[in-house]
């Protein structure tokens, strides 16, 4: 008779995966409770047990709102680098410089994985940290620095391994996407939703990152260079933010069938490389134009797989610790990844292109002096530059001072397009400033 086999335990006998968590803000605390909570599931997953040794923050006697009783306490969390204990730091403290940087470094040069959702240090540094991570060995992950939940990282590095994409285009901040749909659907200014937004705790007290569209870029040079292969370059994406744009605009795009959203894009262009992160016009009745609120999406286009969209949170505590525990689980079951990848040496130095080389359809408002001739002049200038208008709105007589002029363009070169409009802002008929924003047909 045979056998019958022993019981299989789905517990696994292998080590814990051990981790220190250095930072107990929105994210740290979010993956403590998430760790907490989730335990058993993240076990079945990785073959063992994650399970949390040490944890930092500035603060010891802050009430975070999760048990901490059963970790042991670090006040300098370089101290987790050298811990033999521990199989991975989790970083997440924040900013490209200061603690956070030298816990990375100290990490990956002692050999110790390093989990992270530090965008800012990754934009600023990531050659170098991933150069000194192939040098010892060590894991650097950081599925959880671009757009939150949306596992991007990984479809372009693994998923998608087998495509040639042509561009990655995304909503990859969630308070200008909320700042952006509330200014549409209430009709009110910038700077009273801005306010609204951070009596919400939406935007930061000094907002400036977000608005100013800092974080959108240095998530754009992280995918470009996942989708590339390409070495990150921050300091090479065209960078405008928000401040800029009124209710006016959001009234016009709407009436013209789109919506505003804050893109970041980056594209080829004759083999060289564009990165903008600029708001722009998406029609809205496109899935992008449909992302509302604090939500992020990312759209890629590739040859094989064609155009995608992923849509989710991008930020938050327990959306952003998903991520993080994601890359736990992945390091827990032995699977390291290139840092961007393409093996480090593969990476190549890119080509970039210049904003002013991509051709897109354009919308500009004006504001102009309401009396006649003042047409004749911005369709002459334009002519000379060969941009054509495909449709426009001209508001109401206003004989008291300017009124706003909105136009939107055929396809043309963005220089043509930049060219013309300083020209046009020369006369004496327009006030400055005007706003130019890419149409993006997604
Ligand atoms: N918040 C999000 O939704 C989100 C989304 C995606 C990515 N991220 C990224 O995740 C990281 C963390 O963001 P967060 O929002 O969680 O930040 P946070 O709420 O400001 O938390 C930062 C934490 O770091 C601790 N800290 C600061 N300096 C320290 C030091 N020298 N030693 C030890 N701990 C120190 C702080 O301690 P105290 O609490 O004691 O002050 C705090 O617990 C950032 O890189 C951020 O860009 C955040």
């Amino acid at each position: 008779m045979p056998r019958t086999p022993a019981p299989v335990s789905l517990v696994s006998s292998f080590e814990p995966f051990r981790i220190g968590v250095a930072g107990l803000g929105t994210v740290g605390t979010g993956l403590v409770d998430l760790v907490q909570k989730n335990g058993d599931l993240l076990m079945r997953r990785a073959g063992r047990g994650i399970e949390i040794v040490s944890v930092s923050a500035q603060n010891r006697k802050k009430d975070r709102g999760v048990d901490l009783s059963g970790y042991e306490w670090v006040d300098d969390p370089l101290v987790m680098a050298q811990d033999p204990r521990l199989d991975v730091v989790v970083e997440l403290i924040g900013g490209s410089e200061g603690f956070a940087r030298a816990l990375v470094e100290r990490c990956l040069e002692n050999g110790k994985a390093v989990v992270t959702a530090n965008k800012a240090l990754l934009a600023h540094h990531g050659q170098a940290l991933a150069d000194l991570s192939v040098k010892t060995g060590a894991a650097l992950a950081f599925e959880a620095a671009v757009a939150g939940s949306i596992p991007i990282v990984k479809v372009l590095r693994e998923a998608f391994s087998a495509n040639k994409v042509s561009s990655v285009c995304g909503i990859l901040n969630g308070t200008c996407n909320y700042i952006l749909t509330e200014m549409r659907e209430t009709g009110r200014d910038f700077a009273d939703v801005l306010k609204d937004a951070q009596d919400k705790g939406y935007a930061e007290s000094d907002p400036s990152f977000d608005i100013d569209g800092i974080d959108a870029a240095h998530k754009l040079a992280l995918l470009s260079a996942i989708a590339f292969g390409v070495h990150p370059d921050f300091g090479r994406v065209h960078v405008q933010g928000i401040r800029h744009l009124s209710a006016d605009d959001m009234d016009f795009a709407g009436k013209m069938g789109f919506r505003i959203k804050l893109l970041g894009t980056t594209r080829k262009i004759n083999g060289r490389i564009a990165q903008s992160v600029t708001p722009c016009l998406v029609p809205a009745d496109s899935p992008i134009g449909a992302v509302d609120g604090v939500y992020n999406a990312v759209f890629v286009e590739s040859d094989c797989a064609g155009s995608s969209l992923l849509v989710g949170r991008g930020a938050g505590a327990a959306p952003t610790a998903s991520a993080v525990a994601a890359d736990l689980v992945d390091l827990a079951r032995g699977t390291k990844m290139d840092v961007f990848g393409f093996p480090q040496t593969s990476l190549e130095s890119a080509q970039w292109a210049d904003a002013g080389e991509a051709v897109a359809k354009f919308y500009l408002r004006l504001n102009v002096a309401d009396r006649s001739g003042v047409l004749a002049d911005i369709s002459r200038i334009l002519h000379r530059h060969g941009v054509s208008i495909e449709s426009m709105i001209q508001h109401a007589r206003d004989l008291r001072g300017p009124v706003p002029l909105v136009m939107v363009f055929h396809e043309t070169l963005q220089k043509d397009m930049e060219a013309a409009i300083k020209e046009i802002e020369m006369l004496e008929s327009v006030d400055k400033p005007s706003c130019l924003m890419r149409i993006e047909m997604l």
